[in-house]
Protein backbone atom coordinates (compact mmCIF):
# COMPACT_ATOMS: atom_id res chain seq x y z
CA UNK A 1 0.00 0.00 0.00
CA UNK A 2 1.87 3.24 -1.28
CA UNK A 3 1.37 6.39 1.72
CA UNK A 4 -0.34 9.80 0.51
CA UNK A 5 -1.21 12.89 1.38
CA UNK A 6 1.45 14.95 4.14
CA UNK A 7 2.82 11.92 5.42
CA UNK A 8 3.72 10.41 2.02
CA UNK A 9 5.02 13.21 0.45
CA UNK A 10 7.18 14.33 3.92
CA UNK A 11 8.02 10.56 3.42
CA UNK A 12 9.42 11.01 -0.26
CA UNK A 13 10.96 14.20 0.74
CA UNK A 14 12.92 12.96 3.13
CA UNK A 15 14.27 10.12 0.67
CA UNK A 16 15.06 12.68 -1.86
CA UNK A 17 17.61 14.28 0.58
CA UNK A 18 18.77 11.23 2.41
CA UNK A 19 19.71 10.09 -2.00
CA UNK A 20 21.08 13.90 -2.95
CA UNK A 21 22.88 13.66 0.98
CA UNK A 22 24.23 10.49 -0.13
CA UNK A 23 25.42 12.16 -3.44
CA UNK A 24 26.97 14.86 -2.91
CA UNK A 25 28.65 13.38 0.28
CA UNK A 26 27.46 15.86 2.85
CA UNK A 27 26.87 15.82 6.24
CA UNK A 28 24.09 17.35 8.17
CA UNK A 29 24.50 18.44 11.20
CA UNK A 30 21.49 20.26 13.32
CA UNK A 31 21.57 22.08 16.52
CA UNK A 32 19.07 21.00 19.52
CA UNK A 33 16.79 23.49 18.80
CA UNK A 34 15.54 22.27 15.76
CA UNK A 35 12.54 21.40 14.50
CA UNK A 36 11.33 17.78 15.00
CA UNK A 37 11.91 16.93 11.25
CA UNK A 38 14.85 18.49 10.95
CA UNK A 39 16.33 16.90 13.85
CA UNK A 40 15.21 13.25 12.38
CA UNK A 41 16.94 14.00 9.30
CA UNK A 42 20.06 14.70 10.84
CA UNK A 43 23.18 13.19 11.01
CA UNK A 44 24.50 14.78 14.25
CA UNK A 45 22.36 16.76 16.73
CA UNK A 46 24.43 18.70 19.49
CA UNK A 47 25.12 22.11 21.12
CA UNK A 48 27.70 24.83 19.66
CA UNK A 49 30.83 23.00 20.80
CA UNK A 50 29.53 19.86 19.93
CA UNK A 51 28.78 20.79 16.03
CA UNK A 52 32.06 23.02 15.78
CA UNK A 53 33.96 19.84 16.26
CA UNK A 54 32.05 17.91 14.33
CA UNK A 55 32.69 20.82 11.21
CA UNK A 56 36.41 20.84 12.04
CA UNK A 57 37.02 16.62 12.23
CA UNK A 58 33.75 15.20 9.70
CA UNK A 59 35.56 14.05 6.59
CA UNK A 60 33.14 15.19 3.87
CA UNK A 61 33.30 18.07 1.21
CA UNK A 62 29.60 19.68 2.45
CA UNK A 63 28.31 20.45 5.74
CA UNK A 64 24.44 21.45 5.71
CA UNK A 65 23.99 23.71 9.00
CA UNK A 66 20.73 23.43 10.25
CA UNK A 67 21.22 26.29 13.30
CA UNK A 68 21.61 29.92 12.63
CA UNK A 69 24.19 32.34 10.80
CA UNK A 70 27.39 32.20 13.50
CA UNK A 71 27.54 28.38 14.02
CA UNK A 72 27.59 27.81 9.59
CA UNK A 73 30.00 30.68 10.05
CA UNK A 74 32.12 29.01 12.33
CA UNK A 75 32.02 25.87 10.45
CA UNK A 76 33.12 27.78 7.24
CA UNK A 77 36.29 29.25 9.12
CA UNK A 78 37.23 26.11 10.51
CA UNK A 79 37.06 24.17 7.09
CA UNK A 80 37.54 26.70 4.15
CA UNK A 81 37.88 24.06 1.65
CA UNK A 82 34.18 22.61 2.65
CA UNK A 83 31.20 24.06 1.85
CA UNK A 84 28.83 25.01 3.76
CA UNK A 85 25.19 25.27 3.45
CA UNK A 86 22.87 27.52 5.38
CA UNK A 87 19.58 26.16 4.41
CA UNK A 88 17.62 28.80 5.90
CA UNK A 89 19.52 32.12 4.78
CA UNK A 90 17.76 34.55 7.46
CA UNK A 91 18.33 32.33 10.03
CA UNK A 92 20.53 34.61 12.47
CA UNK A 93 21.07 35.40 16.24
CA UNK A 94 20.19 38.90 17.25
CA UNK A 95 22.75 38.06 20.24
CA UNK A 96 25.59 38.07 17.26
CA UNK A 97 24.92 41.20 16.36
CA UNK A 98 24.70 42.85 19.61
CA UNK A 99 28.28 43.95 19.53
CA UNK A 100 30.94 44.89 16.82
CA UNK A 101 34.79 44.27 16.03
CA UNK A 102 35.43 48.06 16.52
CA UNK A 103 34.07 47.72 20.48
CA UNK A 104 36.26 44.81 21.38
CA UNK A 105 38.62 47.18 19.99
CA UNK A 106 37.54 50.11 22.34
CA UNK A 107 37.58 47.85 25.25
CA UNK A 108 40.96 46.51 24.58
CA UNK A 109 41.91 50.60 25.03
CA UNK A 110 39.97 50.64 27.76
CA UNK A 111 41.57 48.10 29.74
CA UNK A 112 45.06 47.52 28.17
CA UNK A 113 46.42 44.08 29.14
CA UNK A 114 42.95 42.42 29.73
CA UNK A 115 42.48 39.07 27.51
CA UNK A 116 39.41 39.23 25.67
CA UNK A 117 36.96 35.71 25.25
CA UNK A 118 34.27 36.18 22.81
CA UNK A 119 31.17 33.84 22.86
CA UNK A 120 30.79 31.86 19.76
CA UNK A 121 27.43 33.80 19.24
CA UNK A 122 28.98 36.53 17.83
CA UNK A 123 30.40 37.55 14.23
CA UNK A 124 33.71 36.04 12.49
CA UNK A 125 35.02 39.84 12.88
CA UNK A 126 34.75 39.89 16.51
CA UNK A 127 35.92 36.15 16.81
CA UNK A 128 39.07 37.82 14.81
CA UNK A 129 39.47 40.73 16.85
CA UNK A 130 38.93 38.60 20.32
CA UNK A 131 41.99 36.22 22.07
CA UNK A 132 39.87 33.11 22.51
CA UNK A 133 36.75 32.10 21.69
CA UNK A 134 33.86 30.00 24.08
CA UNK A 135 30.18 28.27 24.26
CA UNK A 136 28.02 27.81 27.05
CA UNK A 137 29.62 24.65 27.19
CA UNK A 138 33.42 25.29 27.89
CA UNK A 139 33.24 29.37 29.18
CA UNK A 140 34.51 28.13 32.99
CA UNK A 141 37.42 26.09 31.40
CA UNK A 142 38.63 28.75 28.78
CA UNK A 143 38.33 31.59 31.45
CA UNK A 144 40.57 29.11 33.94
CA UNK A 145 42.89 28.08 30.85
CA UNK A 146 43.68 32.21 30.93
CA UNK A 147 46.64 33.49 32.25
CA UNK A 148 45.37 37.15 32.42
CA UNK A 149 43.67 38.52 35.25
CA UNK A 150 41.02 40.65 33.71
CA UNK A 151 38.71 39.21 30.85
CA UNK A 152 36.58 41.01 28.68
CA UNK A 153 33.48 39.00 27.86
CA UNK A 154 31.31 39.88 24.99
CA UNK A 155 28.41 40.04 23.71
CA UNK A 156 26.59 38.14 26.63
CA UNK A 157 26.21 39.26 29.65
CA UNK A 158 24.27 36.55 31.65
CA UNK A 159 27.27 33.91 30.83
CA UNK A 160 30.03 36.25 31.53
CA UNK A 161 28.64 36.75 35.19
CA UNK A 162 27.29 33.16 35.28
CA UNK A 163 31.37 32.50 33.97
CA UNK A 164 32.66 35.01 37.09
CA UNK A 165 31.08 33.18 39.72
CA UNK A 166 33.63 29.98 39.08
CA UNK A 167 36.46 32.27 39.23
CA UNK A 168 38.74 35.29 40.61
CA UNK A 169 39.67 36.72 37.86
CA UNK A 170 38.10 40.03 36.73
CA UNK A 171 35.58 39.70 34.69
CA UNK A 172 34.39 42.78 32.46
CA UNK A 173 31.18 41.89 30.80
CA UNK A 174 29.60 43.76 27.67
CA UNK A 175 25.94 43.85 27.63
CA UNK A 176 24.42 42.12 25.71
CA UNK A 177 21.97 39.09 25.90
CA UNK A 178 19.88 36.71 24.23
CA UNK A 179 16.42 37.52 23.31
CA UNK A 180 14.54 34.52 24.50
CA UNK A 181 16.38 33.12 27.88
CA UNK A 182 16.38 37.05 29.34
CA UNK A 183 13.17 36.89 29.38
CA UNK A 184 13.09 33.72 31.65
CA UNK A 185 12.16 34.43 35.15
CA UNK A 186 12.31 33.74 38.65
CA UNK A 187 8.93 33.97 39.01
CA UNK A 188 8.45 31.41 36.43
CA UNK A 189 11.10 28.73 38.58
CA UNK A 190 9.00 29.56 41.30
CA UNK A 191 5.68 28.73 39.76
CA UNK A 192 7.92 25.35 38.26
CA UNK A 193 8.85 24.47 41.74
CA UNK A 194 5.30 24.74 43.13
CA UNK A 195 3.53 22.98 40.41
CA UNK A 196 6.46 20.31 40.58
CA UNK A 197 7.25 19.52 43.73
CA UNK A 198 10.64 17.88 43.57
CA UNK A 199 11.42 18.23 40.11
CA UNK A 200 14.99 19.31 39.23
CA UNK A 201 15.03 22.92 37.65
CA UNK A 202 17.79 22.84 34.68
CA UNK A 203 18.69 26.47 33.07
CA UNK A 204 20.96 27.66 29.78
CA UNK A 205 23.52 29.93 31.51
CA UNK A 206 22.26 32.71 29.04
CA UNK A 207 19.37 33.06 31.71
CA UNK A 208 19.36 35.93 34.14
CA UNK A 209 21.17 35.87 37.17
CA UNK A 210 18.28 35.59 39.02
CA UNK A 211 17.19 33.17 37.30
CA UNK A 212 20.17 30.53 37.87
CA UNK A 213 20.40 31.06 41.24
CA UNK A 214 17.13 29.48 42.16
CA UNK A 215 18.47 26.53 39.36
CA UNK A 216 19.04 22.94 40.61
CA UNK A 217 21.41 22.99 37.85
CA UNK A 218 22.97 25.34 34.37
CA UNK A 219 24.37 23.84 31.39
CA UNK A 220 24.58 23.74 27.62
CA UNK A 221 21.90 22.03 25.70
CA UNK A 222 23.27 18.94 25.13
CA UNK A 223 24.55 19.07 29.24
CA UNK A 224 20.97 18.85 30.03
CA UNK A 225 19.94 16.14 27.80
CA UNK A 226 23.08 14.36 29.44
CA UNK A 227 22.12 15.23 32.82
CA UNK A 228 18.27 13.95 32.51
CA UNK A 229 19.36 10.68 31.00
CA UNK A 230 21.77 10.20 33.68
CA UNK A 231 20.22 11.36 36.93
CA UNK A 232 17.87 9.54 38.84
CA UNK A 233 15.15 11.92 39.53
CA UNK A 234 12.33 11.27 36.92
CA UNK A 235 10.86 14.67 36.64
CA UNK A 236 13.09 17.91 34.71
CA UNK A 237 11.84 21.45 34.34
CA UNK A 238 13.53 22.47 31.60
CA UNK A 239 15.23 26.53 31.17
CA UNK A 240 15.81 26.75 27.73
CA UNK A 241 14.59 26.94 23.79
CA UNK A 242 11.99 24.42 23.75
CA UNK A 243 13.45 22.95 20.62
CA UNK A 244 15.45 21.18 22.72
CA UNK A 245 12.78 18.68 24.71
CA UNK A 246 11.65 17.09 21.90
CA UNK A 247 15.42 15.71 21.86
CA UNK A 248 15.47 15.01 25.58
CA UNK A 249 12.12 12.95 25.26
CA UNK A 250 13.34 11.21 22.82
CA UNK A 251 16.88 10.02 24.20
CA UNK A 252 15.19 9.47 27.69
CA UNK A 253 11.80 7.94 27.43
CA UNK A 254 11.24 7.43 30.80
CA UNK A 255 11.65 10.76 32.01
CA UNK A 256 8.92 13.88 32.37
CA UNK A 257 10.65 17.06 30.93
CA UNK A 258 8.41 20.17 31.15
CA UNK A 259 9.49 23.61 29.83
CA UNK A 260 10.02 26.53 32.28
CA UNK A 261 8.66 28.73 30.04
CA UNK A 262 7.13 27.72 27.10
CA UNK A 263 7.12 30.87 25.23
CA UNK A 264 11.01 30.80 24.89
CA UNK A 265 11.11 30.15 21.01
CA UNK A 266 14.07 30.75 18.87
CA UNK A 267 12.26 31.81 15.74
CA UNK A 268 15.08 31.57 14.26
CA UNK A 269 16.24 28.31 14.95
CA UNK A 270 12.54 27.00 13.92
CA UNK A 271 13.44 28.74 10.37
CA UNK A 272 14.83 25.63 8.84
CA UNK A 273 13.00 23.13 7.90
CA UNK A 274 12.93 19.49 5.22
CA UNK A 275 11.91 21.33 2.19
CA UNK A 276 14.92 24.13 2.58
CA UNK A 277 17.37 20.89 3.34
CA UNK A 278 16.10 19.45 0.04
CA UNK A 279 16.61 22.98 -1.65
CA UNK A 280 20.09 23.48 -0.21
CA UNK A 281 21.21 20.09 -1.45
CA UNK A 282 20.04 20.74 -4.72
CA UNK A 283 21.28 23.97 -5.72
CA UNK A 284 24.04 23.92 -3.04
CA UNK A 285 23.35 27.06 -1.84
CA UNK A 286 22.78 29.08 0.29
CA UNK A 287 26.56 29.00 0.74
CA UNK A 288 28.55 30.60 3.47
CA UNK A 289 31.71 31.79 3.16
CA UNK A 290 34.33 34.18 5.19
CA UNK A 291 37.06 36.27 3.81
CA UNK A 292 40.01 34.86 4.39
CA UNK A 293 41.57 37.69 6.20
CA UNK A 294 38.73 37.61 8.47
CA UNK A 295 38.76 33.86 9.11
CA UNK A 296 42.47 33.80 9.93
CA UNK A 297 41.94 35.50 13.07
CA UNK A 298 38.71 34.34 13.82
CA UNK A 299 39.98 30.92 13.05
CA UNK A 300 42.94 30.97 15.51
CA UNK A 301 40.45 32.48 18.77
CA UNK A 302 38.15 28.89 17.56
CA UNK A 303 40.88 26.47 17.73
CA UNK A 304 42.39 27.93 20.81
CA UNK A 305 39.37 27.15 22.13
CA UNK A 306 38.91 23.85 20.57
CA UNK A 307 42.58 22.76 22.02
CA UNK A 308 40.84 23.15 25.83
CA UNK A 309 39.34 19.88 26.93
P1 LIG B 1 24.38 25.70 23.30
O1 LIG B 1 25.80 25.89 22.88
O2 LIG B 1 24.24 25.39 24.76
O3 LIG B 1 23.71 24.69 22.44
O4 LIG B 1 23.62 27.08 23.13
C1 LIG B 1 23.51 27.73 21.90
C2 LIG B 1 22.54 28.82 21.94
O5 LIG B 1 22.39 29.55 21.01
C3 LIG B 1 21.78 28.97 23.15
O6 LIG B 1 20.84 29.92 22.97
FE1 LIG C 1 20.68 33.36 19.61
FE2 LIG C 1 19.17 33.11 21.79
FE3 LIG C 1 18.36 31.99 19.50
FE4 LIG C 1 20.44 30.98 20.88
S1 LIG C 1 18.28 31.07 21.53
S2 LIG C 1 20.35 31.35 18.67
S3 LIG C 1 21.38 32.88 21.68
S4 LIG C 1 18.61 34.20 19.92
Amino acid sequence: MQETGIAGRQGEMVERILALKEERDAVILAHNYQVPAVQDLADLVGDSLELARAAATRDCPVIVFCGVDFMAETAAILSPAKTVLLPASDACCPMAQMVTAGEVEVLRDRYPGAAVVCYVNTTAAVKAASDICCTSANAVRVVRSLEEDRVIFVPDRNLALYTARFTDKEIIPWEGFCIVHDRITPEEVREAKHRYPGAEVIVHPECRPEVIDLADQVSSTSGMVRYVCESPKETFVIGTEVGILYRMRKLCPGKQCVPLSPQAICTNMKKTTPALVLRALETMGPRITVPEEVAAGARAAIERMLAIR
